[in-house]
């Protein structure tokens, strides 16, 4: 399908409710994120099919750590799954996926699955699917600019060097190049909050909420936020207004 006019090229979706959509129901938390997880494929696959160049998924906080190791086991139990069941169908689809966040901080079980499949679709060329795990924007930012510093203390930079094209360098989403800029920020649950993710990506990205909890969200969800994100003046701070465009299908 052809992607309209104003399609946002990179979408990224706070996960959020996973808890609240288990708990309402009575079920234990753990619930909300075994649902949640299997709503990740369909999403992932309507994204490539809408021809968005880049997905960004918050799968894991660099504040999630702080929760009981009863609901972290659940977790990386099914980021793992994720890992070895959709790698085949990634492959085929031509899709790249990254990890954005601290890596290092994984255990070797995780890191023993996950290496060889980012190894196994670097060389992708389609849709560009990024799980941000033990990922903080301020930690991101922080990082950045001791990465600078090092630079410059080893002679490879001058302080002056820095601007806001060089600082994409050094942070995750550098891989990303032209779209690492996100478009659409998507959160999922009734919150308002932006909890600490992409914040220098998303400086002139629009924001869909939607009551909606992750266990709960299909791709129909999806095509809303891109409807409302196509039907919005993006105007970057100047005064001119972009043209209406056509809606997805
Ligand atoms: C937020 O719900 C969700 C998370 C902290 C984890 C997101 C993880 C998944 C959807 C599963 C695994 C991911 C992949 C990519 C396979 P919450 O627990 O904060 O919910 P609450 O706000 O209702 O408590």
């Amino acid at each position: 399908m052809t992607p309209p006019k104003r399609a946002p090229k990179h979408i990224a979706i706070i996960m959020d409710g996973n808890g609240r959509w288990a708990e309402r129901r009575g079920y234990p938390r753990i619930f909300g994120h075994i649902r949640g997880s299997s709503r990740v494929k369909p999403i992932v696959r309507e994204a490539d099919r809408l021809g968005v160049n880049a997905l960004t998924l918050y799968a894991f906080s660099t504040e999630n750590w702080l929760r009981p190791e009863s609901e972290l086991r659940v977790l990386w139990k099914l980021l793992k799954k994720y890992f070895v069941k959709e790698f085949e169908e990634l492959k085929k689809k031509n899709i790249r996926m990254r990890i954005l966040g601290e890596v290092d901080r994984l255990a070797p079980e995780i890191r023993k699955v996950l290496d060889p499949m980012l190894e196994g679709l670097c060389q992708n060329t389609g849709l560009q699917l990024n799980l941000a795990i033990s990922y903080g924007s301020r930690r991101e930012l922080a990082r950045a600019a001791r990465l600078f510093a090092e630079d410059c203390l080893a002679g490879v930079r001058e302080p002056e060097d820095m601007n806001e094209e060089l600082m994409q360098h050094y942070l995750w989403t550098s891989d990303l190049k032209k779209f690492s800029d996100v478009d659409l920020v998507i959160r999922t649950s009734g919150e308002h909050r932006v909890s600490n993710f992409l914040l220098w990506q998303s400086a002139y990205a629009e924001f869909v909420f939607t009551d909606v909890c992750w266990p709960d969200f299909t791709p129909e969800h999806l095509r809303d936020a891109i409807r409302e994100y196509s039907n919005r003046d993006r105007r970057y701070g100047q005064i001119e207004v972009a043209q209406p465009v056509s809606l997805l299908q």
